[in-house]
């Protein structure tokens, strides 16, 4: 007999559960940066017309197919169309290795925290050594050995991690984010706010608000920016398809949508205020400009801030708080977004091969913890973490949220079905608009971002060319394309036995249904 399927107590817990996946350090860590890179305020035009035309469009649609088909993307593609399931098992590798190098950088943070309180750092000859000198990161292609101080905290953010993952969806994901997403909105705002009383947050903010003009039709820049935005609201990767799985049958998709994407994005542009702001403060104290202290991806969160913190105005314990709290805040929004990437792994087996939340838990917990403490621990892990990073994102998320759009909507046509499901229980009823953004303008965007960022890498490869001979170079096209190799390959094992798979509700919830 089927299984009930897991269920979220409530729409707010659902909405806590969606809101914390959707923000993490993304964006804390790669938003600021990103939109700086991207031309600053001229950033927020192609960021909103991204966010209305392709993200908020195709979060809606993963969240009525996970709903509508109530299984893990696997299972809810191949119930869509048989001929879809590997996109389902590609999104579940796509989280497997993100997962894997995620918990490395939440690990980071952690360590970071007590780094900060000690303010350990301030002998070190300049920050980025201390990042090096911590990290004991190799050049590419020097043998790999062990960082304790990196594998330990790892190994605690997947152990944390797993156990949450086994106490299942309402007892364990819905509680951990209730807790942590208002603690985590509060310690945030209020160092935002304490960033801003500092000299100089004014500069910071013009550099990060000055448009430039000229980037608008920059085909990098709009990469960018749907990079940023998928990765940032979980989609194109099985998060929203998984999570909404587990909500009722009767559930307001569209306005729970609404309100994860404006909290995620509110979210995000606050990050780079309080960012820019201490940024800003760091440039008048050294007498340079912003665009001479900021740094890039990584280097954002773990060189500058230290940098800063070291310097602020508000003595040793005032200053050990803000490093503090703001590497509290990156270990929040990781450790909650980092719960829902496993999740989608560990739901996709548990579909699978019928098994119960721990054991499926186990199966697929313990193997990924073992890869990620020690393969991103190790003194290679920032070199591989970097090179991963950028392939699995823009040839592995945006690809597959690509492919699972043309799919839907045109090879199948199954969007005036889906619309029709969302509007039955929701209350922002979803009109024409949304099925024809989704077949022209989301396919159509994404594949020219695509095709013309893959033309520029062919071009000059990624690193300036530095990794261009190098095994690490190729680890980026091998996991990506590794990661849709597999879905192809998981999706010619026939599915035998497959009683367990349920697509009925819960009898508990048909009562709350009827009340
Ligand atoms: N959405 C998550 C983040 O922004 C993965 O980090």
């Amino acid at each position: 007999m089927a299984k009930a399927r897991e269920q979220w107590g409530s729409r707010v817990g659902f909405i806590f559960a969606a809101a914390g996946s959707a923000i993490g350090l993304g964006n804390i860590w790669r938003f600021p940066y990103t939109a700086y890179e991207a031309g600053g305020g001229t950033f927020l035009i192609p960021y909103i017309v991204a966010l209305l035309a392709a993200a908020i469009p195709l979060l809606l649609l993963e969240y009525s197919v996970g709903h509508k088909f109530r299984s893990s993307p696997p299972l809810a593609f191949r119930k869509l169309a048989r001929s879809m399931e590997p996109v389902g098992w590609w999104q579940m590798a796509i989280c497997a290795v993100i997962a894997c190098y995620y918990a490395v950088i939440v690990a980071w943070a952690i360590r970071y925290v007590f780094f900060s309180l000690g303010l350990n750092w301030n002998d070190a000859p300049d920050t980025e050594t201390f990042f090096a000198d911590f990290l004991h990161a190799g050049a590419p292609g020097e043998a790999p050995s062990m960082v304790l101080g990196v594998a330990v905290p790892a190994a605690l953010v997947w152990l944390i991690t797993l156990v949450v993952l086994a106490l299942g969806i309402r007892k364990g994901i819905e509680i951990a984010n209730r807790i942590f997403i208002p603690l985590l909105v509060v310690i945030f705002g209020f160092l935002v706010v304490w960033s801003l009383t500092l000299d100089g947050a004014v500069e910071g903010l013009n550099a990060f608000f000055t448009p430039e003009w000229n980037r608008l039709l920059d085909a990098d820049v709009w990469l960018l920016v749907f990079g940023q935005l998928f990765f940032s609201l979980s989609i194109g990767f099985g998060i929203m398809v998984t999570y909404s799985s587990y909500l009722r049958r009767k559930a307001d998709l569209s306005g729970s949508g609404l309100v994860v994407a404006f909290s995620n994005s509110s979210f995000e542009i606050l990050a780079g205020i309080g960012v820019f702001a201490a940024l800003g403060f760091m440039a008048t104290s050294q007498g340079t400009t912003v665009g001479e202290v900021v740094e890039g991806g990584v280097g954002l969160a773990f060189f500058s801030f230290p940098a800063i913190v070291s310097e602020l105005p508000f003595g040793s314990i005032g200053n050990g708080l803000f490093g503090a709290l703001f590497f509290a805040s990156l270990v929040i929004a990781g450790f909650t977004s980092l719960i829902s990437i496993v999740q989608v792994v560990v739901s996709s087996i548990q579909d699978r091969l019928g098994l119960g939340r721990v054991a499926a838990v186990a199966l697929v917990g313990v193997p990924m913890a073992v890869v990620s403490v020690s393969v991103f621990s190790s003194s290679q892990g920032l070199n591989l973490l970097d090179v991963v990073d950028h392939f699995i994102n823009h040839y592995g998320v945006v690809f597959a949220g690509l492919v699972s759009v043309v799919l839907v909507a045109w090879v199948y046509r199954r969007l005036p079905q889906l619309r029709n499901h969302v509007n039955e229980s929701s209350s922002f009823r979803l009109g024409r608009g949304w099925m024809i953004t989704l077949t022209v303008l989301t396919p159509i965007g994404l594949g020219a971002v695509l095709i013309t960022s893959l033309i520029a890498e062919l071009d000059a490869p990624y690193g300036d060319g530095a990794f261009s001979n190098e095994f690490l170079f190729w680890a980026g096209w091998v996991v990506a394309g590794g990661a849709l190799l597999f879905g192809l390959l998981m999706a010619l094992i026939p599915w035998r036995n497959a009683d367990h798979i349920n697509v009925e509700p819960a009898r508990a919830e048909s009562k709350e249904e009827r009340r």
